[in-house]
């Protein structure tokens, strides 16, 4: 059973295979957190202490108690107004103003199956054997239900939280601040781990202690941002790869979030993971209701390494949906690097003719083929194909890319208007905007208020218009601005960032429902919504409008530590590289590329006849490495913000194939050789490096590591792949 309730005591049991997980409702009704971490079998309840502490208060019911004290038990579901000053997980305005909502348990139910939530995405399960513990608190003077919920999957070793908030009472209450998660440690030196960028140089790896005080990262773009990830670990100081106690949050939402790390006066750590709190003020008038998006939770205790593992496993098999969930994913080239706005409709036929030569599978048009779309300052909103550009019409144009043997895909940002748009002219109450004020302006542009229907359904409607006008096999969903003008026509203020996200989610879900054989991709100027809510939607995300390959190392290696390589977009450029002028070989280009979904971002007329033999060549390996860099277990093999080099290995699931990758990243004079270490292979076996022949056992790859190359040239590159003989 993977959730118990121990009637004596109290006590709640949620086991995983490797995990577990321990709460308590006390003598008081307050839901106590008592322990999450590796197996444990009794009830954890020992370890509570209460002692008298100063300038802590006491909760009424206590009595005379001095010893009790919220400011100091570990509690599953903090609340401000009832005596604990740390962190609150959700803070209730009531009709009366005051900041209070004191919660006691009520009941609660385990049911058989993961839960799901409406309107917004979430972990499944499809075997069956999920299980969900749903737990009932409420405050008796406001009305307030507190729902908590708890997914657990016990095979993968992950637990899932989300909180449905309830106003019971007869008077309108607000909501503050939201939390989905909270976990107090009682004990603990931790280091917390986070990732940080920005545009072009996303998900940049920060590792922090955590002092005194509270850290905290977060969103209030509107997306999850470029600038932060929703995705923390809190892990030992000395926590490594390969060793030590880690532990993961990650927000299953496209929105704002904060995510807050407090270690107290009694050196205790509390994490907390939600909604944010700026420009969030949700009323819940009587009956009303407000679900706080999942995050899901992970522990492990041989490091960074598995703690990845298990979100892979998590996100590929658990939240990625759909057909291509499991699909063998196009080598695709994009036009945007290719061609800008700068193209007509036979550039994309060139770029399609170009490309079938090479054994490319697809061309997708980029942004430039609507309305009056020059440049970027214009023409968002209006989705109605440019004929007079193009030539001819998009039935046509696809027509003749198919005749080519190539596939179709094409890029919207339907969440945006130009104010230089017929759209704009007719519907200016449509976009976001604060009355008596003018807007700020990002990209020159602005957002349409998705919170509304009527504004979705209209834009939904042009889109199929285009999607029906041909075999469109991909649709890359773009969103180019943080929202500043947080103010709709028809929703209420202090719902908005919320609500907004939620309709991106149902246009995408109707979208997938109607088109469920095109491969969505992701991307908000690259990485700027990277997130497992997105990943409900779209199985994978271009990664980054950075397509240079030294800097893509290190965004690919901060993306790795939740998101697995299936999800991560990424292609092949020209040089000198566009976003920051440096020149990397193609082959060295290829071998980062290949860490994900492939594919090119350039124009293969301008590549020499030698080139484009490298490109069918690298395409050639790729189609034969696919299924193991999308399905294999991913292992990084050093921190390309430290080491001398870059390497990162997948392994097949029954360890019978492997592919290493390397990338040196210093050239010195005299150089001293790299021994890079693999791992996940058999330590009996004997592995053959298919190109060379030789043969080495899996446990002296692992242990002494393999000497790379020394080379005069920058930033060289290896690929090796390894067949286990015996
Ligand atoms: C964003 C995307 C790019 C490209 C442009 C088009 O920046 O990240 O890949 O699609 O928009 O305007």
């Amino acid at each position: 059973m993977a959730i118990g309730f121990r009637q004596e005591g109290r006590i709640f049991t949620l086991d995983t295979k490797h995990t577990s997980y321990r709460m308590k409702v006390d003598e008081y009704g307050f839901l106590l957190h008592l322990y999450y971490g590796g197996r444990v079998y009794g009830n954890m309840d020992y370890l509570l202490t209460c002692y008298d502490r100063g300038f802590s208060g006491n909760p009424w019911d206590v009595g005379n108690d001095r010893t009790y004290s919220l400011d100091v038990l570990p509690q599953e579901y903090p609340v401000m107004g009832v005596g604990d000053f740390r962190n609150s997980a959700l803070i209730v305005r009531n009709a009366d103003g005051s900041d209070c909502c004191d919660l006691r348990y009520i009941g609660h139910e385990i049911k058989k199956g993961k839960y799901g939530l409406p309107g917004l995405p979430a972990v499944y399960d499809d075997s069956g054997e999920a299980q969900t513990l749903e737990i009932t608190l409420g405050d008796k003077v406001s009305g307030m239900r507190v729902t908590l919920l708890y997914g657990v999957l016990e095979e993968a070793d992950i637990i899932t939280r989300s909180v449905i908030l309830e106003n019971r009472g007869n008077k309108g209450v607000t909501v503050e601040k939201a939390a989905s998660a909270c976990l107090d440690f009682v004990t603990g030196s931790f280091d917390m781990l986070s990732f940080y960028g920005r545009h072009t140089m996303e998900r940049n790896l920060q590792r922090e202690a955590l002092r005194h005080g509270t850290y905290a990262i977060g969103s209030r773009r509107g997306t999850s941002s470029h600038q932060y990830n929703p995705a923390v670990i809190l892990a030992d100081r000395s926590a490594t790869e390969d060793a030590g106690n880690c532990y993961g949050m990650l927000f299953v939402y496209s929105g704002n979030f904060l995510c807050e790390a407090e270690r107290d006066q009694y050196d205790q750590t509390r994490l907390l993971m939600g909604l944010q709190s700026d420009v969030f003020h949700y009323t819940l008038e009587q009956g009303e209701k407000l679900t706080v998006p999942e995050t899901i939770l992970c522990y492990s205790d041989r490091g960074l390494g598995l703690l990845s593992a298990r979100f892979h496993a998590c996100i590929g098999e658990h939240l990625c949906r759909g057909k291509f969930r499991d699909a063998p994913r196009p080598v695709l080239l994009n036009s945007w690097e290719a061609a800008y706005f700068t193209f007509d409709g036979q550039t994309i036929l060139k770029l399609a003719k170009s490309t079938a030569a090479l054994g490319i599978d697809m061309i997708v048009m980029d942004d430039g083929w609507f309305g009056k779309r020059e440049d970027d300052n214009s023409g968002l909103g209006d989705w109605q194909v440019n004929e007079k550009k193009l030539g001819c019409t998009l039935r046509e144009l696809i027509d003749k890319v198919n005749s080519e043997g190539v596939k179709f895909g094409i890029w919207i940002e339907p969440e945006m208007v130009s104010e230089d748009s017929e759209l704009y002219r007719k519907h200016p109450d449509w976009a976001l905007r604060i009355p008596g004020r003018e807007p700020v302006r990002g990209r020159n542009q602005l957002v349409l208020d998705f919170t509304r229907k009527d504004v979705r359904d209209y834009i939904f409607e042009q889109i199929c218009g285009i999607l029906d006008q041909g075999k469109i096999e991909y649709v890359k969903w773009d969103m180019n601005r943080s929202i500043v003008d947080v103010f709709s026509g028809e929703t209420a203020q202090g719902k908005v960032t919320y609500q907004y996200v939620l309709g991106v989610y149902e246009f995408l879900e109707r979208l997938l429902q109607r088109y469920p054989d095109i491969l969505l991709e992701g991307c908000s100027g690259g990485g700027g919504r990277f997130d497992a809510g997105m990943l409900y939607y779209t199985p994978q995300i271009w990664c980054s409008d950075n397509t240079d390959a030294l800097d893509r190392l290190r965004i690919q290696y901060g993306t790795s530590f939740f998101y697995p390589a299936s999800t991560v977009c990424s292609h092949v450029s020209a040089v000198p590289n566009h976003q920051t002028g440096r020149s990397v070989s193609l082959h060295t280009r290829g071998v980062v590329a290949m860490a994900g979904a492939f594919g090119y971002e350039l124009d293969p007329e301008k590549l020499t006849e030698e080139e484009k033999a490298s490109v069918r060549e690298q395409i050639r390996k790729y189609k034969g490495w696919e299924a193991l860099i999308r399905r294999g277990s991913y292992y990084r093999l050093s921190d390309p913000f430290a080491a001398a080099y870059t390497a990162w290995m997948f392994v097949s699931k029954d360890r019978s194939r492997a592919l290493l990758s390397v990338v040196m990243l210093e050239m010195h004079g005299n150089m001293t050789v790299s021994y890079v270490k693999l791992k996940g292979l058999d330590d009996t076996s004997v592995y053959r490096d298919t190109e060379s022949g030789r043969r080495y056992y899996g446990a002296d790859l692992m242990k002494a590591g393999l000497p790379m190359p020394v080379e005069q040239k920058e930033y060289p590159a290896y690929q090796i792949e390894l067949i286990r003989e015996t």
